[in-house]
């Protein structure tokens, strides 16, 4: 019988620190008032000093499992999406299997696809799944955005935050369609690498005493570029997943689209015709939490009780690289 793959639950985790857009104007020339209506952005979530990606990841992942009333031994696979990974190696997944604990010796690994890294995930975790290659695996995504800002630049150091979201899949021979993924779809285009991206830090351009004094190891970013090419491709990709799925965007139940900007958000749910009360948003609380966003967005969406049983949603993400994604999960 050809397997399924099932949600069995989702977690997140916010760091508690909270720096509004007030705390924003004693640090750069930049108003509130310029924040809410060009951006939507109220406040965001940035972790302590001390803090790295995979203590978040973890947290997320704790809440995850325990909500599943499964352990770390349970599961298989660890799969982490981040661009923000506390070193190149070893992987941010390797120090989240650490922290989880237990005795079992899963495949961990990360993969880079900024934004769009959880949507890039569930699709690799699915095929996983289907494939047998694994039965129990664990889908973070998280990323410390605060660690990366330059936070002398108004033009980006405003717009994130740090956060993380986990969900956890197993396969099954269930016929049943509930808590699966019904469709997926992946881009992306090379050719825009530089109008989102941090530049030093890599092999092109390793870390020296100059990229360091020219803050070259923090995002950079074209925002009006971005943000024209952001809301096309993200209609393109949710019509996309909503035509694999067989469905139409107007019987979606909720729209959870990556959380960069209000305007862009508000842009992509128009364009499909989605009406806005079903089109997710906590982008004023948390900022773009990167590969985060669509994740904690579907685990608060669940525990504030805006789906339920049979709820048909999609995911869809833009981000560096290009890269865009999108998904229809039926709940
Ligand atoms: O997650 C990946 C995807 N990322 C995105 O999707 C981000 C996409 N881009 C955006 O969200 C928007 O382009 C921004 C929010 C980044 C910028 O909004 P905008 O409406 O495109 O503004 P702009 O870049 O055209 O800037 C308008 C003005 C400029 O001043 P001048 O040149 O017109 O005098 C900026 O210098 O606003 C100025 N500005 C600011 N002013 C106060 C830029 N940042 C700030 C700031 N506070 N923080």
């Amino acid at each position: 019988m050809k397997k399924k793959v099932k949600i069995l639950s989702t977690g997140s985790y916010l760091p508690a620190k909270i720096l509004t857009n007030f705390d924003l104007e004693k640090m750069v020339d930049t108003s509130d008032e310029w924040i809410s209506t060009r951006t939507g952005i109220k406040e965001r979530r940035i972790v302590e000093e001390n803090v790295a990606t995979s203590d978040i990841a973890a947290e997320a992942a704790r809440v995850c499992l325990k909500k599943a009333n499964l352990t770390a031994d349970d599961v298989d696979t660890i799969i982490v999406a981040t661009i923000t990974p506390d070193m190149f190696f070893p992987s941010t997944a390797c120090m989240v299997h650490k922290k989880l604990g237990g005795k079992n010796e899963p495949a961990a690994f990360d993969i880079s696809a900024a934004c769009s890294g959880f949507i890039y995930g569930l699709t690799l975790a699915e095929d996983l799944l289907i494939s047998g290659k694994s039965k129990n695996l664990l889908l973070i995504a998280a990323d410390t955005m605060s660690k990366f800002t330059n936070w002398k630049d108004r033009n980006t150091c405003v717009l994130f935050g740090d956060g993380a979201g986990a969900m956890l899949l197993t396969s099954t021979e269930d016929e049943n369609e509930e808590n699966s993924i019904l469709s997926t779809c992946l881009g992306a285009n090379g050719n825009y690498d530089e109008l989102l991206y941090i530049p030093a830090g890599g092999s092109r351009m390793p870390a020296s005493l100059e990229t360091v004094q020219k803050n070259l190891h923090t995002v950079v970013m074209s925002g009006k570029e971005v943000f024209k090419v952001a809301v096309t491709k993200m209609v393109e990709t949710a019509l996309k997943a909503c035509s694999l799925a067989n469905i139409s965007p107007q019987q979606l139940d909720l729209l959870i689209p990556h959380q960069a900007n209000l305007r862009i958000i508000n842009a992509v749910g128009e364009r499909l015709g989605v009406d806005l009360s079903k089109v997710f948003i906590n982008v004023h609380k948390y900022g773009n939490m990167s590969a985060a966003t669509v994740i904690v967005g579907l685990d608060e969406a669940i525990s504030q009780g805006k789906v339920k049983k049979g709820s048909i949603l999609e995911l869809v993400t833009f981000g560096g690289g290009f890269t865009w994604g999108a998904a229809i999960i039926k709940l």
